[in-house]
């Protein structure tokens, strides 16, 4: 695929040159005088050497900022930061930040990268420039830097900005919804995945796709080859999807302009029946009415398979807005890039030239108005349309109710597989299987909408965020029966993160009577024998501090820590409760000591000791010094030669196999207990010495991964990538989902993390396909092949993903069968 602007666009837009003045540069407040925001440039040395905000950045709260007014709109390809040095007195400087960007100055609009994350790693120290590329590129005047923080501290930055001026002058197009297209293999998906508008039937009131600089390949089906989805650099649309036979595309522009051209890059692989339009009709605005003559163009249709360029003479018309109607001349049409060539007439000017807010502000505002009702009329219909399939629905419902019930008993025979392991030992199996039947008439009401998952994920059950009263913890579940370890009846669900998140796990029922006993089996440790050395990480109930211990070495045994000398402080993990934390934390917190303090595997985080005599409660864990997995891993890189050119830390095909085989043995220890992890991710995994691995829990809350967790309004938050169909649409959580979270933190591992799954998919359509692994009629999408992992590893994930969980392999399988591949 070819980027168009991307490369030759990167001019620094006048921060270090100071182009940009002092006047266009503002903050959200500022520490002092001499840290204003005209200090923030790139470069500059001046006044206390940097921008810094007037109190330290707080992590959950992203609200200091650095703005900078271009004046005009530009395209935006990259950014530079840079912290506070001050000739070495300063120290400041940004780890992660955000950008937010307007092209109007009032509607603001947060910058994702492709994969949908929001955090843009910063500096590490106060001096290096860090430079990253901005994919996909922003159109915007005005720009927003958001330093973001995972503790309080202060933070001082400089930035640049680097584009290039935007010629097109077009501030939004407004599109039908691009549709999937179903190929042999798979299927295409051709929405514009990086629009900034809202999404409402139509693409309203934004830029994306096509107006990213990035053409299309002439086989739009392999985008994969670029490590994108099939279709990717495409908005497609189908011709029976519109029984006009045109697609409607109106553009907005800035100003009035003299329009010369269009070109509309175009794909025309005729063979998936796809060609370029066969006529465009185009009209223009440029008061608050369309011109009644369009403009007609038919260019020659031909069936050579490449995609090209159309060229639209748009012949000096004047206009602000642009509506075009392009003619299918096959079953589909693919759209990469659409661009204007236009002059600004001299002579009437709208807007003076001396008065660019004016300009800008007055035109905007036009624009805003028409999005906005664009917008209300898109509601209104979307209401009809809902009240109208309601009704419908109703109609329906008494039909397809008969033949539902057919198919839910089909379906519901499936989940029953999960309990049939103990059918013979307890009636309690009996008595779980009615409850989640329950469950699923829940989410299935015997009504056409179980054919949306989408629409389904709304159907969860509650997840209470208390362990006091779970709502889930309604749900039961059986335990495979393992030598040596009881039969457990039923499982409760026990919130395990009352500290830095507020994850739910599944604890059987013989679990929970250990926790009724007095016994915990871990001792209170001497607070005053720890040094704070650190803070590693923050959730929404507390913080977990590095520390320095004296005399650790009473309370652990021998088998860690061999190389610690009996004298020398240790380094622990110690996750302290918030002391202003509520009842129900407190309990959590409580809970999970009891809890944690009877998990005891090397690849299992190890709970060493408490304080919980006195307030604020702790637990004390074992310290990995790589940190989490995730964040491992990106910062290395395949051995190869990449990585030798690069000078990157490299990890070995065999040390990935080792890590995924501990992270296995973890899971495999877990679930011999019943337990169910339930958020297993690299995210989840620490790293010590050597590649060692030991599972934990962070919880859902941490700021880094917000990105990883699908937040259902005023529920729960889930971690939908990582999840099995069952658990998604039925709220199930097992082993078997667990082996499931397991394929994919495989997939991260052979990625080296350097893509969040599915990073083609939204979350819609990550549920949507969800529901293709439910109806299992060979639409599901699979996590590619990465590049690194040979056959047999990725024959071990597409396991581990089948739609049938009694098809599924034990982590015991799994443990062993990685055993086999380690060379
Ligand atoms: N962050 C949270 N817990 C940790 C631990 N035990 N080791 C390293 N980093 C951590």
């Amino acid at each position: 695929m070819a980027l168009l602007s991307g490369c030759v666009c990167r001019y620094p837009l006048g921060m270090s040159g100071g182009q940009i003045q002092d006047e266009d540069i503002s903050a959200s407040s500022q520490w002092s005088e001499s840290t204003a925001a005209r200090y923030g440039r790139l470069d500059f040395e001046e006044g206390d050497g940097a921008w810094c905000p007037e109190i330290p950045v707080e992590p959950d709260n992203v609200k200091e900022f650095l703005q900078i007014d271009l004046r005009s709109l530009h395209f935006i390809t990259l950014v530079g930061t840079q912290g506070r040095h001050a000739g070495g007195i300063g120290n400041e400087f940004a780890q992660m930040y955000k950008i937010k960007y307007s092209r109007d100055g009032s509607r603001w609009i947060s910058w994702r990268n492709r994969q949908g994350k929001q955090v843009i790693e910063g500096n590490r120290n106060a001096y290096d420039i860090v430079l990253k590329d901005l994919e996909p590129p922003i159109i915007a005047r005005f720009v927003r830097f958001m330093p973001v923080t995972d503790h309080s501290m202060n933070v001082c930055m400089r930035v640049e900005l680097y584009g290039c001026e935007w010629l097109d002058g077009l501030v939004s197009y407004n599109a039908p919804v691009g549709e999937q297209m179903n190929l042999p293999a798979y299927p295409a998906y051709l929405n514009d995945s990086v629009y900034d508008g809202a999404v409402i039937y139509r693409y309203v009131c934004g830029l994306g796709q096509l107006t990213d600089g990035m053409c299309g390949l002439d086989d739009f089906t392999l985008s994969h080859l670029y490590n994108v989805w099939p279709g990717y650099d495409y908005v497609g649309w189908k011709n029976e999807s519109f029984p006009t036979g045109f697609v409607e595309i109106m553009f907005e522009f800035d100003r009035i302009r003299n329009f010369t051209t269009m070109k509309v890059h175009c794909n025309n692989m005729y063979s998936s029946h796809v060609k370029i339009f066969h006529q465009v009709v185009c009209y223009f605005r440029s008061d608050s009415d369309w011109e009644t003559t369009p403009l007609s163009f038919s260019p020659v249709v031909d069936e050579t398979p490449s995609a090209r360029f159309i060229t639209v003479s748009l012949a000096n018309h004047m206009a602000s807005a642009i509506k075009c109607q392009f003619y299918f001349a096959d079953a589909w049409m693919l759209f990469s890039e659409i661009t204007f060539q236009s002059g600004i007439p001299s002579l009437p000017v709208p807007f003076p030239e001396d008065d660019p807010t004016h300009k800008v502000d007055d035109s905007n505002t036009r624009i805003l108005i028409g999005c906005l009702v664009a917008i209300i009329f898109i509601l209104v219909g979307i209401i009809v349309i809902i009240l109208w399939r309601q009704v419908w629905q109703k109609m329906l419902e008494k039909a397809s109710r008969r033949m539902l019930d057919d198919e839910l008993t089909a379906s519901l025979s499936i989940q029953s597989e999960t309990f049939a392991y103990n059918h013979n030992h307890n009636q309690s199996s009996t008595i779980s299987e009615q409850e989640s039947n329950t469950a699923y008439e829940h989410i299935f009401p015997l009504g056409p909408d179980y054919q949306e998952p989408s629409r389904l994920i709304c159907k969860l059950p509650e997840f209470s965020q208390s362990s006091d009263e779970p709502a889930a913890s309604k749900s039961t579940t059986t335990t495979v029966v393992q030598d040596g370890v009881p039969h457990y009846a039923e499982a409760d669900i026990v919130n395990l993160q009352g500290v830095t998140g507020s994850n739910t796990y599944a604890i059987p029922a013989v679990t929970m009577d250990l926790l009724s006993g007095k016994d915990v089996a871990v001792e209170e440790f001497p607070r005053k024998l720890l040094t704070f050395k650190e803070k590693l990480g923050e959730g929404q109930f507390g913080e977990v501090h590095l520390c320095e211990a004296e005399g650790m070495q009473e309370f652990m045994n021998n088998e860690f820590f061999f190389d610690i000398s009996e004298d020398q402080p240790v380094l622990v993990a110690v996750k302290m409760l918030r002391s202003d934390a509520n009842k129900n934390a407190r309990n959590d917190f409580l809970k999970e000591i009891k809890i944690m303090s009877r998990l005891k595997d090397p690849n299992i985080i190890r709970l060493l000791a408490v304080c919980i005599y006195s307030d604020p409660l702790c637990m004390i864990t074992e310290y990995m010094e790589n940190g989490d997995l995730n964040q491992f891993l990106s910062r290395h890189e395949p051995e190869g030669h990449l990585a030798l050119l690069s000078n990157a830390p490299t990890v070995s095909f065999n040390n990935l196999c080792y890590m995924a085989t501990q992270i296995a043995s973890g899971m495999k220890y877990l679930s011999s207990l019943n337990f169910v992890h339930r958020d297993l991710a690299t995210r989840n995994c620490l790293v010590g010495k050597n590649y060692t691995i030991k599972i934990a829990d962070f919880g859902m809350s941490r700021n880094l991964y917000s990105g990883d967790y699908y937040r259902i309004q005023g529920r729960a938050v889930l971690p939908i990538r990582w999840m099995s169909w069952e658990s998604i649409l039925l709220g199930k959580f097992t082993t078997a989902s667990d082996v499931w979270a397991f394929g994919v933190t495989l997939w991260e591992i052979l990625n080296f993390c350097k893509e969040q799954p599915y990073s083609q998919l939204t979350d819609e359509q990550v549920i949507e396909n969800t529901g293709e692994f439910f109806r299992d009629q060979k639409r599901q999408i699979y996590l590619p092949q990465p590049v690194l992992c040979p056959d047999s590893l990725y024959k071990i994930m597409l396991s581990c993903w089948r739609r049938n969980t009694k098809e599924r392999p034990s982590f015991q399988e799994i443990h062993r069968a990685l055993l086999d591949i380690q060379p």
